[in-house]
């Protein structure tokens, strides 16, 4: 697809800032339950990063799956309420939100219809797609609608098997799921394709949300790849689901 943004340099002195983006909606800093943070150490190191990248609040997204990562609202409830206790500890000026990244298997499906799930802002549920073909997952959008609230889709730029098929998402737009991209995409962090389909939804107009995906202070670090990105300068000027009202 024509690109309408030319490439740039990046300025490397530049300070690289997070400002404008205020809320993180997709990060794993809720340590020792999935496969992000393992440590209170490592979760402290983050916190330190979010704020030195000007970022106000914090969305936690743990996995919630039904082969890895068996989280639920309990373990999800433990594990903020010891990462709120590090923030108040730190004196870091932080808000910390607990939600989850629900993969979507027969657990998220059993779970919507409980009304056991932990939307983000009490509107948004964050789900996530397998890396294969994956022809139910529209039903699941449908019932998460169906209990009123929006569902939104983690990283659709990662997802190959729609690279080629912009039909595809299209449609799950069109049904009204909101796309949340991962900033790390625009760097080529996930691969060249991934790269270009995050560029291709951008110039569709179709990314609603962005999140860092960080699993660690690795990622966080990484961010300052985006300085001097034009796509990320276009991301600027979106009015984003996760700016602060
Ligand atoms: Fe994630």
């Amino acid at each position: 697809m024509f690109s309408f943004f030319k490439r740039t340099k990046a300025s490397p002195n530049s300070a690289f800032s997070l400002t404008y983006m205020q809320c993180d909606w997709h990060c794993h800093v809720l340590y020792g339950i999935d496969d992000g943070a393992q440590t209170e150490e490592q979760t402290l190191e983050m916190l330190q990063e979010y704020v030195s990248l000007g970022i106000k609040k914090i969305v936690a997204t743990p996995h919630v799956r039904a082969d890895y990562f068996k989280n639920t609202l309990e373990t999800i409830k433990k594990a903020h309420e010891k990462v709120e206790r590090l923030i108040l500890q730190n004196n870091l000026p932080l808000v910390l939100e607990a939600s989850a990244e629900y993969f979507a298997d027969e657990n998220f499906l059993g779970l919507i219809k409980k009304n056991e799930l932990l939307p983000i802002e009490s509107q948004y549920i964050l789900f996530e797609l397998p890396m294969q073909q994956f022809p139910w997952g529209i039903k699941l959008v449908e019932e998460v609608q169906q209990k009123g609230y929006t569902p939104v889709l983690a990283h659709p730029e990662r997802y190959r098997y729609w690279h080629t098929k912009p039909n595809e998402w299209k449609s799950w737009k069109n049904k009204g799921v909101c796309f949340q991209l991962n900033l790390l995409s625009l760097t080529g962090y996930y691969g060249k394709a991934e790269r270009r389909m995050a560029e291709q939804l951008l110039d569709a107009d179709y990314i609603d949300a962005v999140g860092t995906d960080a699993h660690g202070i690795r990622h966080l670090q990484k961010l300052a790849d985006l300085n001097g990105n034009p796509y990320f300068d276009k991301l600027q000027q979106l009015p984003l689901l996760n700016h602060l009202g």
